[in-house]
Order: C-alpha cells, then structure tokens, then sequence
C-alpha cells in the first residue's frame, strides 16, 4: 500500500517538486509575448490608468464593486487635510449571476439601482465601477468584458462595455464610467492611502480570493501592442494572471477542471484560489477513496459527495471547527481516516502558497524596482484566501518563498496589507485622481 504522499506523487501533485526558477522564467517570457501582442495565457491588459497624481479632495462620487460573490454600491470621497477615505450610502447584494442565470436587463439592472440611490449625494456624476473580471478596456476607461470567471452565469454580457452598457440605462446618463478591474483598484487604494514619508519604486496589487489577478505598473515604452504618445509615462496592466497556462497539472486538476463551466481556462488560479481549493481537494479525496485509502465508510461518503467549499476543506485541514457542520468531519468519523485525509489536502493549500510567492516574484522583477532598499516595490495584497487560510499561513510562507528567491538578487519588497474596502476605495480614486 502507498503512502499518501507516494499516491500524490504518482498522480502528478508533488509540492516540494516546484521549480521555482523555470516557472519564473515562463512567466516573465508569457509578459512579454502579452505586453507584445503576440498569444499568451497572459493577457496584460493596458488600463490607460496611472496611479500618478493628485486626488480633488470633498468630491464625493458613486461607485460600485462587482466581486465573485458580492455586489457594492456606495457614496465616496476624500475629506481634505486627511489621508483617508470616507464610505457612505453603502449597500450590499448579491453578484447578479452568481447562483444563477441572469439576462443582461437583469444583469445591469442590479448596478443600475445602486447608482439611482447613490447618485443624488454624488458631486461629480462620473462613476467609478470596480468590476472584478478580464475586460479589455478602452482609452476612455470603459471595459469590454472578454470572459467570464468565477463561474457566473451571465452569457449575454461577455463581448459587451459594461460601462456603456450600464449607462444608457441611467437617466440622467453619467459623462463617464471608468470600469477597473480589482487588482488595479487595489493598487490604486493601496498607492494613495500610503503613509506620508514612505518611499516605494514601484506598486503592485495582488488579489488571492475567489479568484486571483494582479496588476503592476509598467513604463508605455515596453507595451508594444499599443501606440501611445506619451512614450515616458506609465501606467498599470492588468495582467490577468489566473489565466497563465505554461504549468503542469495533476491528475487532479485536470478532473477538477473538466467539471467547470471555463475548462482549460484560468489553468493557474484553478491550483491557487479559494473558489477551486475545495474542489481540487475533493478529487484527491475521491481517487484515494478509490484507490482504497479510506475505510468503506468513509469512502462511500465521500464518493457521494457533490461538492466541497474550500473553506471546509481549510477548517477540517486545519482542525478548527465552527458553528456550521463540516461534512468532512462527519465522513472522516476515525482517527485514521482523518489523519490519512488531512495528508492527502494539506499539499493543496502548501501548492498554493508556494505558486502564490513564484509569481508574485515574477512580477516584482517585471516591475524593474527594488533595487534601492529604501524603496522597495510595494506589493499591496488583498483577498481571504491569503489572510484567511489556516491550514498553511500564506504571508509567512510568501514571505519567505520571495526573500529567498529575491534576496540574491538584491531586490527589495515589502507585502502590504491593503486598506479596507480598497475595491470603493481605489474605484473613487480612479475618478479623482488629477494629472500635474
Ligand atoms: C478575474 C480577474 C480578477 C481576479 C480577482 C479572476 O477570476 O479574471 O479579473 O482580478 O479574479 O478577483
């Protein structure tokens, strides 16, 4: 009989085989080929916005969030002679399409309420609109949705601007309605509510939750696959890094994706974020059962399993109960089931972690900053599986996972945690930030 980890081994998954310095390179050579134009499983997505600038302070705007799960609108603005933001008028709702089918009239109908409510407290009527999926995005700010993740059920949208699309549902029309991805609202929230005083070389923002992305800042002169005057300026990409592709998968991963709504799609954030940790584990547990890990018991329970949330999964890894039942502490009923079963998922969240920290790296080198130690590269993180997961702690082990890779390289960084609600946060940003 095999061990768990031999049984692991044999199908593919094997975290301390990871090859840190390969994936880097393939990363760095996928960013070039998408800042180029040329195919890639990364799509670098120019957002025409800079983080550069200074905000108009007490002008408050509407703004909205559309996240895996939630939908916010809200009222926000910059009060002068502080360095925060102040959150009105918020609502809460639910991700239209989440659950269930919605049609398009649906669809923006649910923003379109929000804005109705939020509007008349606004003074400016632009409105900043966090939208947190792959959308190719014009120079004017709008945002041409180009698939879906998250598994939402939403069909008709794709192809469509969102923004436009929400505005000539509106009356009064607003002038304009900046659609940003989440990861550039984070490092925009992130950038502009940094300390007085502090100096970075360069701004990343990193979501690890449902879904996973992150966005840079990078110079115009390298994104070859658009033709921008102003050759010396800057500005953030939404590299769009759950879709990168040039990563081995276990047997497991490849069960688990042919059961999703996007398979061969978002190949690495299917290894890495919380809407599929729960799901790659339940096929490890279901080929163990199998393959005879389990006691029949155990193993009929399991086979019977529909699906596992990834937090389930966490909090059983991690034997930490709650209020609400775990199915898995109710199948795995003996010490040795659940011994056996905690060896088989833990690697999942070690993986994660592990893949979460070579890319990040990738991206910190991609920035070109760094190498001054009084300016490291600011990488502002939001998102509950990174702070959340208890099974493994994803700071601790990104943190070392970076110094060892990046310290011989005398780049400096420093993982910050982003401000609370930085999706309405960094979403009123893009509207007030002013050029100097
Ligand atoms: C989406 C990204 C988003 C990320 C984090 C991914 O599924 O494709 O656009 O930034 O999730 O929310």
């Amino acid at each position: 009989m095999k061990t768990p980890e031999e049984f692991l081994e044999d199908n593919g998954f094997r975290v301390d085989a990871i090859d840190r310095t390969a994936l880097l390179t393939s990363f760095r050579q996928e960013m070039q080929e998408g800042l180029a134009g040329r195919p890639s499983s990364l799509k670098m997505l120019p957002s025409y916005v800079s983080p550069e600038g200074d905000l108009r302070r007490d002008v408050p705007v509407t703004v909205l969030d559309a996240g895996g799960t939630n939908l916010r609108g809200a009222t926000v603005e910059f009060p002068s002679g502080g360095s925060g933001a102040v959150i009105s008028n918020r609502e809460k709702g639910e991700m239209p399409g989440a659950t269930e089918y919605v049609d398009p009239d649906g669809f923006y109908e649910a923003f379109a309420a929000h804005v109705r409510r939020t509007a008349p407290f606004a003074k400016d009527p632009s409105i900043g609109f966090c939208f947190s999926y792959a959308c190719e995005t014009s120079p004017e700010g709008d945002g041409k949705l180009l698939y879906w993740t998250k598994q939402i059920q939403a069909p008709e949208i794709i192809g469509q601007w969102v923004g436009a699309e929400l505005a000539r549902r509106l009356d009064p029309r607003p002038p304009k309605i900046l659609v940003l991805n989440d990861t550039v609202t984070t490092l925009l929230a992130g950038k502009a509510t940094e300390k007085p005083g502090v100096r970075h070389s360069a701004y990343i923002g990193f979501i690890l939750g449902t879904g996973t992305n992150v966005a840079y800042v990078e110079r115009n002169a390298n994104i070859g696959k658009i033709s921008i005057a102003d050759r010396d300026g800057s500005m953030v990409i939404n590299t769009e890094s759950g879709g990168f592709s040039k990563i081995t998968q276990s047997a497991f991963d490849r069960a688990m994706d042919a059961k999703t709504h996007d398979a061969g799609a978002q190949m690495f954030e299917k290894m890495i974020a919380g809407a599929y940790l729960g799901r790659v584990g339940l096929e490890i547990f279901k080929a163990a059962a199998r393959n005879s890990f389990f006691t029949p018991e155990a193993a009929r329970g399991i086979l019977s399993l529909g699906s596992l949330a990834s937090y389930d999964l966490d909090n059983f890894c991690a034997n930490h109960k709650t209020e609400q039942p775990n199915p898995l502490d109710r199948i795995f009923a003996t010490d040795v089931d659940r011994s056996v079963a905690r060896r088989l998922a833990t690697p999942v969240f070690e993986r994660a972690a592990i893949l979460t920290a070579v890319h990040l790296a990738a991206f910190i080198l991609q920035t070109g900053g760094g190498t001054d130690p009084n300016a490291p590269v600011c990488v502002c993180i939001d998102g509950s599986t990174y702070y959340k997961t208890r099974t493994v702690s994803f700071p601790k082990i990104v943190q070392d996972e970076l110094d060892a890779m990046l310290k011989p390289r005398n780049i400096f960084f420093e993982l910050a945690v982003c401000p609370d609600d930085a999706p309405l946060v960094g979403a009123a940003v893009a509207v007030l930030l002013q050029r100097n």
